[in-house]
């Protein structure tokens, strides 16, 4: 089976004002914005996300946020929804990151309400699951991916639009990659229990690698069979590091040269 289009996503996390948003998203667009070969798209923080967007502007680069809100508008104190997400030019968007999970407490069920409302409102949901460092040396690092993917998939039928992200807790931010054997394994569950969900549709989901991904452990990892792709934090902070991740990943080829994908 030929693999999936290469999706390379940048989380930005809480970095970047809206200064340097502009001169990194400039950089990236100068680097990758006119490939197609590969997909790439950045997700600054919230503040940042205009800027970002202007500097976007004509370029094959989508924009993302890191999360969004449940409801569309009302007296919800610090929250974004998903039609102003539109509104600004995002088209994807980061769901149930393992910080969000960790820091603020958020549940696959509400996971689950934010993946059908981004999808509602045409915006790519980029769903993540992982399992901490405790879990996996208590071997249950299946069971908890398999539960985190259909929980936050329950009742989701659209399987076109939707990404999933796996991340094992332990490897992001650390310097501790996943070997492309230990995250292929994991893949290949995902993959699985999209198949399970969707029929024939779950191989066409894209499953993106994120946790320490960077230019020297990339190509080993988008080799794997059910790896399509990578959401990467900090080398996603300067535009040589995550030009080079987008180089790796079109030099992994598409289905064919005419089509781009
Ligand atoms: P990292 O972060 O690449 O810095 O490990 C990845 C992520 O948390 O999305």
């Amino acid at each position: 089976m030929s693999k999936n289009k290469i999706l390379i996503a940048g989380n930005w996390k809480m970095n970047k004002t809206t200064a340097e948003a502009r001169s990194l998203v400039s950089e990236i667009v100068a680097g990758a914005g006119s490939q197609t070969k590969v997909d790439v798209a950045v997700c600054p923080p919230f503040t940042a996300l205009e800027s970002a967007a202007a500097s976007l502007k004509g370029s094959s680069v989508m924009l993302g946020a890191q999360n969004v809100y449940v409801k569309d508008s009302g007296a919800y104190t610090g929250e974004i929804s998903a039609s102003m997400l539109k509104e600004v030019g995002c088209s994807c968007v980061i769901l149930g990151h393992s910080e969000r999970r960790q820091y603020f407490g958020e549940s696959d069920a509400f996971i689950n309400e934010k993946t059908k409302v981004a999808q509602a409102a045409g915006l790519l949901p980029i769903v993540c699951v992982g399992e901490t460092l405790a879990e996996r040396e208590a071997g249950k690092m299946l069971e908890v991916v398999s539960t985190q993917t259909t929980g936050a998939l329950a009742g989701v039928t659209d399987a076109a639009n939707l990404v999933i992200a796996y991340e094992p807790v332990w490897a992001i931010g650390t310097g501790k990659t996943a070997t492309p054997e230990m995250a292929q394994e994991v893949h290949a569950a995902i993959r699985a229990l999209l198949v399970k969900q969707f029929g024939e549709a779950g191989n066409k989901v894209r499953i993106l690698y994120g946790g320490s991904m960077n230019p020297a452990n990339a190509s080993e990892l988008l080799d794997q069979a059910d790896i399509d792709g990578g959401l990467i934090g900090g080398a996603a902070l300067k535009s040589a590091s995550f030009l080079e991740l987008v180089a790796i990943a079109s030099s992994k080829g598409g289905c064919c040269c005419c089509c781009g994908k």
